[in-house]
């Protein structure tokens, strides 16, 4: 295993180049499964999740070439093996996506429960429900998710929760499905109208993506396509959030800023100045303190809860009292402990974080937890003074495209080490 050891203190600054986004590579690598013909993704990020998705296809029998410039070609015509077994799932629960293309393409599909992770328990019941609204009858054994339909049949199916994945892998479902879907109470995040971009160049017929209701009318197969995956909102939206933290002045290049008007909203209401054309965000902190910030996460296109963590960050060493509340998800808060090392003053008040910034936070060795949260405290790490040493960073691998090479190019004193360095060894930029 491995650390990051940053020498903290020094104002970030300087340009970088937003990768495409996680979280819609990896529904739209899932919508090859529906095809006989070759998908090509362009735009696609380097990280853990899409190398984890390609290794369940390799086992699936699909074929993955790597093109120029990061674009996949995805072949889901050679398959052999409809199912996603446990030892994968358990590493990237967004396996759970591979489903309903799966069972809609094939009639069958064994696909391992993906379980529960650091920041909660992740149910996936409103994807099963959806699927048995369209026809399917889906049983579990010993931990498999066991999906038979001879054809899915449109359906009108009204999600609980606000589900991304759900939405997205009855989306892709019912593309395939004899007659009309209505889906309501869908996620209307970006990274489901991209996806949705994505299956129409593929013949499907959809629309509402991005709103609360989505319709869609099957097909009786899709044919092969091109897609460039947007640009990562959460990746934007992290590293504008390091120039704040660390008093500097980041523009971030190749990106959308209508994906995360919440995010820059918040990042105003610190103080700081927000700047966008385009195609590109600035926020200039130079030599200010951040005022204190009240935050609640919710479904898009309010505020991120993949951005919850970051802000917490801001909140430390803001002038004031902030609140910090966590909507979505029952345990997202395991940063905050790890901050308290580093002399962040947190009271925790049911889903809320009350946060009385100090006018600095000192390094430490910290622990890592899941993605997000592991974000947060290389950027706390950055922004305080002295050594801090992050471990278990593969959860950072997993979300962000090198993230150390990035970090270093704006400025930042990080070092990927093994695990065992001893802390004191000379951190050499
Ligand atoms: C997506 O997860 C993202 N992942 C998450 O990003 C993100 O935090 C989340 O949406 C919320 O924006 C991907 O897109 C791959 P959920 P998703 O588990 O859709 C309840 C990151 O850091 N629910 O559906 O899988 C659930 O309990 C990751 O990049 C049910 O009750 O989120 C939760 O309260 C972390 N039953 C809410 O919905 C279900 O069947 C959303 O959770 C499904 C969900």
């Amino acid at each position: 295993m491995e650390l990051f050891r940053i020498e903290g203190g020094t104002p970030l600054g300087g340009e970088i180049r937003a990768s495409g986004a996680k979280n819609a590579t990896l529904p739209v690598m899932a919508a090859a499964l529906l095809l006989d013909e070759t998908l090509t993704i362009d735009n696609v990020p380097h990280l853990e999740d899409v190398t984890t998705t390609n290794v369940l296809f390799a086992h699936m029998g699909v074929t993955v070439t790597m093109l120029d410039n990061m674009a996949l070609a995805v072949d889901a015509s050679t398959i052999t093996r409809p199912e996603a077994p446990y030892e994968l799932v358990k590493t990237m629960r967004a396996s759970i996506l591979v489903l309903g293309p799966l069972l809609a393409r094939h009639g069958y599909a064994d696909v391992s429960l993906p379980g529960g992770c650091a920041i909660g328990t992740r149910p996936v019941d409103i994807h099963l429900a959806g699927l048995e609204a369209m026809g399917a009858e889906i049983k579990v054994e010993q931990g498999t998710i066991k999906a038979r339909a001879h054809r899915l049949v449109g359906a009108r199916f009204a999600m609980e929760s606000v589900t991304v994945t759900g939405t997205e892998n009855l989306m892709m479902a019912a593309t395939l499905a004899d007659g009309v879907t209505v889906l309501e109470n869908a996620a209307c995040e970006p990274e489901v109208a991209d996806l949705a971009r994505c299956l129409t160049a593929m013949g499907a017929e959809i629309e509402g993506a991005g709103t609360s209701t989505i319709r869609i009318r099957g097909q009786s197969r899709l044919t092969g396509a091109r897609h460039r995956v947007q640009p990562d909102r959460i990746e934007t939206g992290t590293f504008l959030t390091a120039a704040v933290a660390t008093r500097g002045d980041i523009t971030v290049a190749h990106t959308d800023p209508r994906l995360l008007e919440a995010t820059t909203e918040k990042l105003a209401a610190t103080g700081a100045r927000v700047d966008a054309g385009n195609d590109w965000l600035r926020v200039d902190a130079t030599g200010m303190r951040p005022q204190a910030i009240n935050v609640r996460t919710a479904p898009y296109p309010r505020f991120a809860t993949d951005m919850q963590a970051q802000f917490c960050v801001i909140a430390a060493i803001a002038d004031g009292v902030s609140t910090i509340t966590e909507a979505v998800f029952e345990n997202r808060f395991m940063h905050a402990a790890e901050l308290e090392r580093m002399g962040a003053l947190i009271r925790p008040e049911g889903n809320t974080l009350v946060i009385t910034g100090q006018p600095q936070l000192t390094g430490a060795p910290v622990m890592a937890t899941d993605l997000r949260a592991s974000i947060s405290l290389v950027i706390a790490g950055i922004a305080a003074s002295g050594t801090t040493d992050v471990r278990r960073i593969y959860h950072i691998d997993r979300g962000y495209e090198c993230i150390e090479e990035k970090l270093a190019q704006l400025g930042a004193n990080i070092q990927r080490l093994p695990d065992s360095t001893p802390i004191g060894s000379a951190v050499t930029s």
